[in-house]
């Protein structure tokens, strides 16, 4: 049957950290979906479409009172149930441990004061210990998330001698962004409010080019050496790219974007978005089905203009277009 065989679901938009990196807007006091609702909403579509994948997060999803109901709910009807999670709340080795997910993604920032000083301190410390409480032989992977940025530039390979052994992938990704100009050009494209695009915008560029340069090659060396799995994102970025990532120029070489094809960011509230960035809404899952949200006019409209206008000027410094 049509319909996305990858899904989003951000079931909550509280957090507790406020990471200096963050596109998110947090603690917005939305009216999320109730586990009923998630469940009214999204069970005939995982019941009558193949989902390959099927990721929570936030937020932080671990705020969610009922996350183990909404595990439930989703597991036994996805191929791959994958939980997002900053697992730095006080209980969340042992309340992950319970959850019948198939893969964990966990953000770590740095070695220890890097990621604290991003995530908050004594958040690595939090992190690690939790980690060590999930029996890893259940999951399928347990995989970091390590997004660069200023905040780490100079530290971030250190990352893997900080968790060995504790995962099996360490993905270091570079940080979105956008600058100002993109944001307005990209709100006259679409014919809507700049507030849309849900990403930094940042005047002059956020990290250093050169070292970050240097440290992407520094970690892809050391990836040859580890027993852990080490990825970059965009994948094989070359040095000029990263200097044109970070720098303050425009960019122009982007290729087409699978995302707003294959995975729909089903929001708090039940907005379905074409991507985390673009927060345009193409229907919401309270009204309708996510098949025919998915397939319907607004968002057809939405691929249309991007694939005869080209992306986005914020899709420049997104790892789906690079
Ligand atoms: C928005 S968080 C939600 C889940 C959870 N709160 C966490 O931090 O893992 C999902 C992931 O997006 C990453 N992220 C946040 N802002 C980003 C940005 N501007 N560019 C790239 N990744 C970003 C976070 O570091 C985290 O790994
Ligand atoms: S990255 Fe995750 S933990 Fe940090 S502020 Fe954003 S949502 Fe919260
Ligand atoms: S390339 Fe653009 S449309 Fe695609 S995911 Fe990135 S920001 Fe969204």
């Amino acid at each position: 049957m049509n319909g996305p065989a990858n899904i989003t679901l951000e079931v909550t938009n509280q957090c507790h950290l406020d990471c200096d990196h963050c596109y998110l807007e947090t603690n917005r006091n939305l009216d999320e979906l109730s586990v009923d609702e998630i469940e009214a909403c999204l069970l005939a579509h995982l019941e009558t479409h193949d989902v390959e994948s099927f990721v929570i997060t936030g937020g932080e999803p671990l705020l969610r009172p009922d996350i183990d109901e909404i595990c439930e709910m989703i597991a036994p009807r996805v191929e791959e149930l994958r939980l997002l999670t900053s697992l730095s709340t006080r209980d969340a080795g042992s309340l992950v441990a319970e959850l019948p997910i198939d893969a964990l993604n966990v953000s770590v920032d740095g070695p220890r004061a890097r990621h604290d000083a991003i995530r908050g301190e004594g958040t690595f410390d939090r992190v690690l210990e939790n980690l060590r409480r999930i029996d890893r032989s259940r999951l399928n992977e347990v995989y970091l998330n390590c997004v660069v940025s200023s905040y780490n530039e100079e530290a971030f390979p250190d990352v893997l001698e900080a968790v060995d052994p504790l995962a099996d992938t360490v993905g270091f990704q570079l940080q979105t962004w956008a600058r100002p100009d993109d944001v307005a050009r990209s709100a006259e494209r679409l014919d809507c409010d700049e507030g849309t695009f849900m990403l930094p915008a940042v005047p002059d560029h956020p990290a250093t080019p050169s070292t970050v340069t240097e440290n992407v090659q520094e970690v892809r060396e050391r990836g040859e050496r580890s027993s852990t799995t080490v990825r970059v994102f965009p994948p094989g970025i070359s040095d000029a790219v990263i200097h044109e990532w970070f720098g303050s120029g425009e960019r122009e070489q982007m290729r087409g974007c699978q995302t707003i094809y294959r995975r729909p960011l089903v929001g708090p509230e039940g907005d379905v978005y074409p991507c985390p960035f673009v927060r345009q809404s193409m229907g919401n899952v309270r009204d309708e089905p996510l098949s025919e949200i998915w397939t319907g006019r607004s968002i057809e409209q939405f691929r249309q203009r991007l694939s005869e206008t080209g992306l986005l000027p914020i899709c420049s410094r997104c790892a789906c277009s690079a």
